[in-house]
């Protein structure tokens, strides 16, 4: 049996300082401005980075133990032991360890990602189903079109586009389309959720108070679901997913809701600094017909350049798992069951020893090479626990920002970004501002 190598303990608390403790304190469920402004004004994720760097030239590329404040976990940061890990979740690597297991629970306690088998393999036909995972289009594209460029009409009419716009667009385009048309104006719904997302960044390891109150707002559209809603293929779906539906319906309002505007606030911002990037955007927007749904989904440079703004800023920084056997990595290495797992997306995805891209916005290494093909970029994750609401996300980012690129130009508002520099570590969304100007 072969033991992995170990980081020292101050190493460890080097590691936990600069890597593993700020995703805490800017929020790990719900992101808190005051915090993420100063983590930015200090560099925070670079100095993550440079800890990382420095472990994985010393101990990697193979797995290696690092104390994550007093629990000693793995880092894995090599793309074959990424796969061996991620292929193997939940079955060997289970995704709920103490830590996410204890925000998680406050307000989606039921959800698939936390769960274990056998409750993980009924839920997650059932999301499947309904969020046709792997599907070249999803069966009511057409009519997430319509809610897509509504939106995009809304928020062009403002000329600029700041975080507050987006997420709020973003909140009704996503209980338009999760919900139907009834709960485009249900801010409360949004509201209670927010409120117990904020409660999980304490990770109080119980259910939230608010918690039922949410099942019953989501209750009033499950019950009688509009047509052409996500929530109008629960009736059909297969998956025994023990416990209420509206507790599966949870996830999706969060990542449609939170997750996927702050990615696409960030591909505004880096095609509003990337001149040659947009134009070549344009044109492919200007080639395609937006009144076809295909034809959107086909616009794969765009998708690239999304992709790009994922990889570069991943809204999950880190993955965490907990093996639930001994088990022997790829190379050799043993760990035993219990042991936790950490798979560090800000350092694998700027890993500059393997990608030669890794500071620059390179939305052709998707459209035309192999990033897609990458298990070292896990912003949506990979393997049977890889996202399942990719497909819907990509095609409603396309969309959306199709819509608005169609007839503006860009105009960044300080983001300070530029094709000639290597991009930072972070970019905070909460003051990321691009203006519109129209080309027509
Ligand atoms: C840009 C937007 C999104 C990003 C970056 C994202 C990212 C991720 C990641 C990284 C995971 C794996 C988490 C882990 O294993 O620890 C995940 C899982 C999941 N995502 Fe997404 N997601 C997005 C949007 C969505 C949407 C829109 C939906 C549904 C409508 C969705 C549904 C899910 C579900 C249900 C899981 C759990 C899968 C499982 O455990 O089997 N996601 N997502």
């Amino acid at each position: 049996m072969v033991t992995p190598p170990s980081a020292s303990i101050i190493e460890g608390i080097q590691f936990t300082a600069t890597a593993a403790a700020p995703n805490a304190i800017t929020g790990l469920f719900s992101r808190k401005e005051g915090p993420v402004k100063v983590a930015n004004f200090l560099d925070v994720d670079r100095r993550g980075f440079d800890t990382i760097r420095g472990l994985v030239r010393k101990y990697g590329p193979g797995p290696f133990y690092v104390r994550v404040a007093a629990a000693n976990s793995i880092l894995v940061t090599d793309p074959e032991d990424i796969k061996f890990v991620l292929d193997g979740s939940p079955s060997k690597f289970a995704s709920n360890p103490a830590k996410k297991q204890a925000g998680m629970v406050v307000f989606q306690p039921d959800s698939l990602t936390l769960s274990r088998s056998p409750e993980w393999e009924g839920r997650r036909s059932f999301a499947e189903h309904v969020l046709a995972t792997g599907k070249p289009l999803h069966p009511f594209a057409g009519r997430f079109l319509e809610v897509a460029y509504d939106e995009a009409d809304q928020l062009a009419a403002k000329g600029t586009i700041t975080w507050e716009d987006i997420n709020e667009s973003f909140q009704r385009l996503t209980r338009r389309v999760v919900l139907g048309e009834a709960a485009a104006r249900d801010k409360q719904l949004t509201e209670i959720l927010q409120s117990l997302m904020a409660e999980a960044n304490g990770t109080p390891g119980k259910v939230g108070e608010q918690y039922p109150e949410l099942l019953h707002c989501i209750a009033r559209y499950t019950k009688e679901p509009e047509a052409n809603s996500l929530v109008a293929l629960i009736a059909d779906a297969p998956g025994k997913i023990y416990g209420p539906v509206e507790g599966q319906v949870i996830h999706w309002l969060f990542a449609m809701g939170d997750t996927l505007p702050a990615n696409l606030l960030r591909t505004l911002a880096l095609l509003a600094t990337h001149p040659v990037k947009l134009t070549l955007t344009k044109e492919e927007i200007a080639a395609a017909d937006l009144s076809d749904p295909q034809s959107v989904a086909k616009l794969d440079y765009l998708a690239g350049c999304i992709y790009e703004a994922m990889r570069l800023w991943p809204t999950t920084p880190m993955l965490a798992r907990v093996a639930l056997e001994d088990v022997t990595f790829p190379g050799g290495a043993t760990v035993p069951a219990g042991t936790d797992v950490v798979i560090h997306n800000i350092f694998n995805h700027r890993n500059g020893d393997r990608i030669d891209y890794a500071d620059r916005f390179a939305p052709d290494e998707w459209s035309k090479g192999d990033a897609g093909k990458d298990w070292g970029f896990n912003f949506f994750s990979h393997g049977p626990q890889g996202c399942p609401g990719a497909g819907l996300s990509i095609f409603l980012g396309q969309a959306v920002l199709a819509r608005l690129l169609q007839n503006h130009g860009l105009e960044d508002q300080g983001s300070e970004l530029h094709p000639g520099k290597p991009l930072p570590y972070t970019l905070n969304h909460f003051t990321t501002t691009v203006g519109l100007t129209p080309t027509v």
